[in-house]
């Protein structure tokens, strides 16, 4: 019986997570974790990306200290060299075309891909299809990416928080909520199994818009907000500025690491930069001041779960899009684990 989501939850092991950055693998073997489990990552210039559990099967050792020969990896403790499948070709302590046992071999996940510039894993089979964001292909935007932002959090209520529009005028009134409206107009949810996509639009000041102080537009300006959710904890805002025309994308990819943390990947797309580097630097810097707006409340929950039981909150109609949020969630832990939720 699961009534609230941790970051570890056997449930959405069948599922795809991100691991880290396609950048961010070499060829020296790395460690990052998923859902407490640890996983050595590395890529060999002919065999590609290889993810293995960061455990020797011999005696346990992090094989993220070991060393890349050619296509195999070298365990640090015994020097046992396993190949780029997994299989165990060398023991050094038996001696020069010994027989190698069979179960000496490293467990990988169930299955591992890239897309959008991320390293995915599903621990076990998923249940569904990589998440995509259509403008990481589309040449007319441009991509900046955040640096990873680890920090004492919850996946769940971090991707509640990301989905939640109801808090701009309180959280980020040091940076884009100044002037925003408290109120919430009506707007649909729209679910297509594991995912949903909301769509808002609203007025807002815009006073970044040099047309104004020209007199060509008004101040108050029409924007449409379009989220788009994928379980478990990938998330995309679409901000399209109707008066003016731009497209901002924020994609935000949460790797629940452990019961007390997570590490956010956050990218931009955006396609009215006019492809100037300094214009997409001063973006990232924004948008990392208003994750740590967000950050302010979501590291200090004095409990890091997110409620999957509807009756354990108090809900209002701002709330359609992180409602949904929760059903979805406990419909996939129920349907991976067998449980039934109350
Ligand atoms: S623990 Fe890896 S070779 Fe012994
Ligand atoms: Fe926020």
């Amino acid at each position: 019986m699961t009534l609230v989501l941790r970051n570890i939850e056997p449930g959405l092991r069948a599922a795809w997570h991100p691991l880290c950055r396609s950048g961010e693998v070499t060829a020296t073997p790395q460690a990052f974790t998923l859902m407490g489990q640890a996983y050595v990552v590395y890529r060999h210039e002919d065999e590609g990306l290889r993810v293995f559990l960061d455990q020797c099967p011999h005696r346990r050792a992090p094989l993220s200290l070991g060393t890349c020969e050619g296509a195999t990896l070298r365990c640090a403790y015994h020097g046992w060299r396993f190949d780029g499948d997994g299989a165990c070709v060398e023991i050094p302590s038996l001696g020069v075309g010994a027989t190698v046992p069979p179960r000496a071999r490293l467990s990988a996940p169930a299955a591992v891909a890239e897309s959008h510039g991320m390293v995915f894993i599903a621990p076990e089979t998923p249940r569904m299809s990589l998440p995509s964001i259509p403008a990481d292909g589309d040449d007319t935007f441009m991509r900046g990416d955040l640096a990873p932002i680890r920090t004492r959090g919850s996946a769940g209520l971090l991707a509640d928080n990301f989905l939640d529009m109801a808090h701009f005028a309180f959280i980020h009134a040091g940076t884009f909520g100044a002037g925003e409206a408290t109120e919430v107009g009506p707007y649909e949810v729209v679910r297509d199994g594991d995912r949903f996509t909301a769509v808002y639009e609203h007025d807002f000041a815009n006073r970044e818009d040099p047309g104004v102080a020209e007199g060509i537009r008004p101040l108050v300006q029409r924007r449409r907000l379009t989220y788009r959710y994928s379980a478990p904890y990938h998330l995309e805002l679409a901000l399209d500025f109707l008066d003016t025309g731009g497209t901002n994308v924020i994609g935000f990819f949460l790797v629940p690491v452990d019961n007390e943390t997570v590490i956010i990947y956050s990218s931009l797309w955006r396609n009215d930069l006019e492809g100037s580097v300094e214009r997409m630097d001063d973006a990232i810097a924004y948008e990392v001041a208003v994750v740590e707006e967000d950050l302010l409340v979501q590291s200090r929950y004095h409990s890091l779960e997110l409620p999957l039981d509807l009756t354990s909150e108090v809900h209002v109609k701002a709330d359609k899009t992180t409602i949904e949020l929760r059903r979805i969630l406990k419909d996939l832990i129920e349907v991976t684990t067998g449980a039934a939720t109350p």
